[in-house]
């Protein structure tokens, strides 16, 4: 019997040296961590449940046959984070670079079954060459088998992927299809084909970092939510970022010890707007003292900077935040913009987690760069995330909120459940100037009567009561007791029930 189990613990202990000891070697030359040092860090300590630890390749062409590493390059399992349930796969770029061959695929597709039955998310940290190239149709076969699991867990289960290494080819279409993309500055790249085909495809000659970094991905493309200086500091930020997260669509957003006072009051803010209309502020202020302990997890913070996203807290329940930003193109909506903040509404909604719209915007961006790359579709999908969500709304509008933005940030008509404006805002269908300039065209060259007709339309509208007469605000409230206000609304809310007619699925402006 003792010799059993001692042949039981030394093939466990050949699973565990993945590729060999030069190759873990090489992987820490390159500032990485292994695939079972990361699910370490990730994980809580011993909550890690193994699967298919003994699970080999099959194929026998390329001298393969006799290439065969246990666990066939990735580690696959379940484990806690902070006590709660998550399905955990982890490349292993030592064994044949992490590239995906049927097996490999099988064992992620194992996972995301068990996740989706028992509503769990799952986090992948990908360190892949793409499909197994020895293994041809095969592992292209077992990535499909992956991608259909990921669009059937959509809205079921959070998926989040973390990318920690090359992610070429197929290594990418499966984390682009998942919730959230967190990548590891520079020792991890995302690109359909490398800069070797492109060189040959386009003559362009381009970095690895240029085509798919982590800073091109963060701030140019925006396929990327956010990257971190390294392993240990990204796993670090996964794990608090996964509290924010409901473990699938049943349940509601987790909630969490809080103790700061929901009816703390923040004088400072009564000043934060300033005195002049075209004076930018920083939004991201106002946020961080409405949230829970000042504790805001922003997402792109460095894409389309117009418009901030992230998860907060409200009496210790997961809100989800989006607000326009002044001090970046003054806050207006562009397709960046839209894009960024569609997807995020629309997740919130997935995960039954409520939104907190926070408002200044001049309108949508004008010019050709806009209209000819279509930011009549892309801020359609704004307004049409806004729309369809059903979970609690509830909407602050602090100062400009004019024409069609105004409509699209979550108002009243889109069945915004509480729309409030602090007494600086301005809801209007565009500034007083741009509206005298053009009611009052025929009179341009008379600059005084010019400037009273813009004191006129800026008394007359330039000021939230307007909405409010109509009922469009609900309140006007003080800027200081916007916590208190919005923790109120979400007890309210609580229990919220709406439904959107039956149907298949949206057709969403894509
Ligand atoms: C098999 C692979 C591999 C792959 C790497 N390796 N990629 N083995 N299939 N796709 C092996 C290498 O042979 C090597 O083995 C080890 O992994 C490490 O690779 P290196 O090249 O030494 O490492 P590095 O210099 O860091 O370069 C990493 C890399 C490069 C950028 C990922 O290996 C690379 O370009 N690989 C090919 C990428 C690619 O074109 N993949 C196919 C995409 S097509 P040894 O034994 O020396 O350690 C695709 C189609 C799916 O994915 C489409 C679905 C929609």
């Amino acid at each position: 019997m003792q010799e059993i189990l001692e042949k039981l613990e030394q093939k466990r202990a050949e699973a565990r040296a993945g590729g060999g000891q030069h190759r873990i070697e090489a992987q820490h030359g390159r500032g990485k961590l292994t695939a079972r040092e990361r699910i370490e860090l990730l994980l809580d300590p011993d909550s890690f449940e193994e699967y298919d630890m003994f699970v080999e390749h099959r194929c026998t062409d390329f001298g393969m046959q006799d290439q065969k590493y246990p666990g066939d390059g990735v580690v696959t399992g379940s484990g806690t984070i902070n006590g709660r349930l998550v399905f955990v796969f982890s490349q292993d770029f030592t064994v044949f670079g992490g590239s995906l061959s049927e097996t490999h695929a099988e064992k992620i597709a194992k996972i995301m079954d068990m996740a989706i039955k028992v509503g769990a998310p799952v986090i992948g940290l990908n360190d892949s060459g793409g499909a197994r190239i020895q293994e041809g149709v095969a592992s292209l076969a077992g990535y499909a088998e992956v991608f259909q699991r990921n669009i059937e867990a959509s809205g079921v289960i959070p998926q989040i992927s973390v990318i920690m290494g090359p992610c070429a080819g197929g290594a990418v279409y499966s984390p682009a299809m998942t919730d959230f993309i967190f990548m590891v500055e520079d020792t991890s790249y995302m690109f359909v084909t490398g800069p070797e085909v492109v060189k040959t495809v386009t003559n362009e000659v381009v970095t690895q970092e240029e085509l798919g970094g982590a800073s091109t991905h963060t701030s140019k493309s925006g396929v990327a939510d956010n990257a971190f200086e390294n392993d240990v500091v990204t796993l670090h930020q996964v794990r608090r970022f996964f509290d924010f997260l409901p473990l699938n669509n049943r349940e509601k957003p987790p909630v969490r010890p809080s103790y700061d006072d929901p009816d703390r009051l923040d004088m400072s803010l009564d000043t934060l707007v300033p005195a002049n209309p075209n004076k930018p502020y920083d939004m991201l202020e106002l946020i961080e003292k409405v949230v829970d302990e000042g504790d805001f997890f922003e997402l792109q913070p460095n894409f389309a900077k117009n418009i901030i996203i992230g998860f907060g807290r409200i009496e210790g329940q997961t809100v989800g935040v989006v607000a326009n930003q002044p001090m970046v193109l003054a806050g207006c909506l562009d397709i960046n913009a839209s894009r960024k903040a569609a997807r995020f509404v629309r997740f919130c909604d997935c995960f039954n987690i409520p939104i907190l719209t926070f408002v200044d915007v001049p309108g949508f961006l004008p010019g050709t760069a806009q209209e000819l790359n279509g930011i009549i579709k892309h801020g359609a999908k704004l307004l049409f995330a806004f729309g369809e969500a059903t979970v609690p709304k509830i909407t602050v509008i602090t100062r400009k909120a004019y024409g069609g933005a105004y409509d699209v940030m979550s108002s009243k008509h889109l069945r915004g459940d509480l729309n409030y404006a602090w007494p600086t805002a301005e809801i209007a269908v565009m500034g007083p100037k741009g509206a005298v300039e053009i009611i009052f065209r025929a009179d341009i060259n008379d600059p005084e009567k010019i400037e009273q007709k813009t004191r006129e339309y800026t008394e007359k509208f330039a000021n939230p009561f307007v909405a409010a007469s109509r009922g469009f605000i609900d309140e006007v409230i003080m800027p200081h007791s916007t916590r208190r206000r919005v923790a109120r609304g979400l007890r309210l809310l609580k229990n919220k029930e709406l439904k959107n007619p039956w149907k298949k699925h949206d057709n969403l402006p894509l």
